[in-house]
């Protein structure tokens, strides 16, 4: 499948410089938790925390969605075995898109409920015209149409997550 490009390396590096430098200053002189929803924002959090010059630890969390079998909804899965303790943390949730925002939704509360002092959302891409649950995200790279995107860790299959840009999987 052919995938067309829509946001290219420089562009994603630039908007990450400028999400740091904000990032930076809301959370100077607090202890800053960076939890990343696994896999797709693995690319995104290796590029942003290094445009964060202030002390941070980084967690992982996957989450996973599954379509009920006998149930209209879909179901989040979580595995945690490598998250973090967030107890009295601000913690800063990364994911790579915000689409109808269950996941984001969904996690914010479960990290509330584990006792993080704050939780704030940043997302690389915001997809428009699909949200379902309204969740604003705090931070968010991208506004971008309702196409399927891949790259810059976003999959397909689980291919494409490698390639440095983020473009649209053509049919
Ligand atoms: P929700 O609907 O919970 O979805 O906001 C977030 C998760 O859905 C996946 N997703 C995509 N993955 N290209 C992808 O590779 C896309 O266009 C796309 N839209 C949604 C993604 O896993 C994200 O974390």
């Amino acid at each position: 499948m052919a995938v067309t490009p829509l946001i290219n390396e420089t562009e994603i590096r630039e908007r990450l410089v400028e999400l740091g430098r904000r990032i930076e200053a809301d959370y100077t002189g607090r202890p800053l938790t960076i939890v990343a929803v696994l896999t797709g924002s693995l690319v995104a959090l290796a590029d942003l925390i290094r445009q964060i010059h202030i002390p941070l630890r980084v967690g992982l969390v996957q989450a996973s969605s599954y379509r009920g079998a006998t149930t209209s909804g879909t179901t989040l899965v979580l595995n945690e075995t490598f998250a973090p303790d967030v107890a009295g943390r601000d913690v800063l949730l990364l994911d790579d898109i915000l689409d109808t925002g269950r996941t984001l939704a969904t996690l914010v509360e479960h990290l509330k409920d584990r006792g993080a002092a704050s939780v704030r959302t940043v997302v690389l891409l915001r997809k428009v015209g699909r949200q379902v649950v309204p969740i604003e995200p705090d931070y968010h790279g991208f506004l971008i149409p309702d196409a399927f995107v891949v790259g810059y860790g976003l999959d397909y299959n689980d291919e494409y997550r490698h390639l440095p840009f983020v473009g649209v999987l053509e049919e």
